[in-house]
């Protein structure tokens, strides 16, 4: 049993220094999204027709965002912090009145990384 064995290990190394070709990395962030519960009241891509969301799907973030520098900072803080509801930024685009805190559900580096994706959908 001495080789396999060390043949796994060999792989696992392989793949975590992401030699071996790793799963798509969209995969990840929709795992991550789903594990902090971001999902309940979001999705990925505006679904046709039918009601309005509880918040923004993600790809009309994007669009909203496109091109601003310190959206990502801001966007990253708004997640970790919440909303604010005087400041609405989709007032009667959505159902929800305002975001609560995420910090709870998700640290901040993985926060910026999910919110760094969103930011990239609309290159799509
Ligand atoms: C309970 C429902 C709910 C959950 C859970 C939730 N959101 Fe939101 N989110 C909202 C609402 C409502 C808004 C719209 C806020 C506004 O109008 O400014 C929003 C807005 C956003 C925005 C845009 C903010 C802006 O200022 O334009 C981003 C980015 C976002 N959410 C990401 C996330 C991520 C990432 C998670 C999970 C860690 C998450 N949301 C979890 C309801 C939610």
């Amino acid at each position: 049993m001495r080789i396999p064995r060390l043949l796994t290990l060999l792989l696992l190394s392989l793949g975590s220094a992401g030699v071996i070709a790793a799963p798509a990395k969209s995969e990840d962030m929709k795992q991550l999204a789903a594990h902090a519960g971001c999902l309940t009241c979001h999705s990925i891509e505006a679904k046709a027709g039918g009601e309005e969301p509880i918040g923004p799907p993600w790809a009309e973030v994007a669009r909203k965002y496109h091109g601003q520098k310190d959206a990502l900072d801001k966007l990253t803080q708004t997640v970790l912090q919440g909303s604010n509801p005087y400041q609405s930024h989709w007032k009667n685009k959505v159902t929800g009145l305002a975001m609560p805190p995420n910090a709870v559900a998700i640290n901040e580096a993985n926060t910026r990384k999910l919110v760094a994706w969103i930011l990239s959908l609309d290159a799509k």
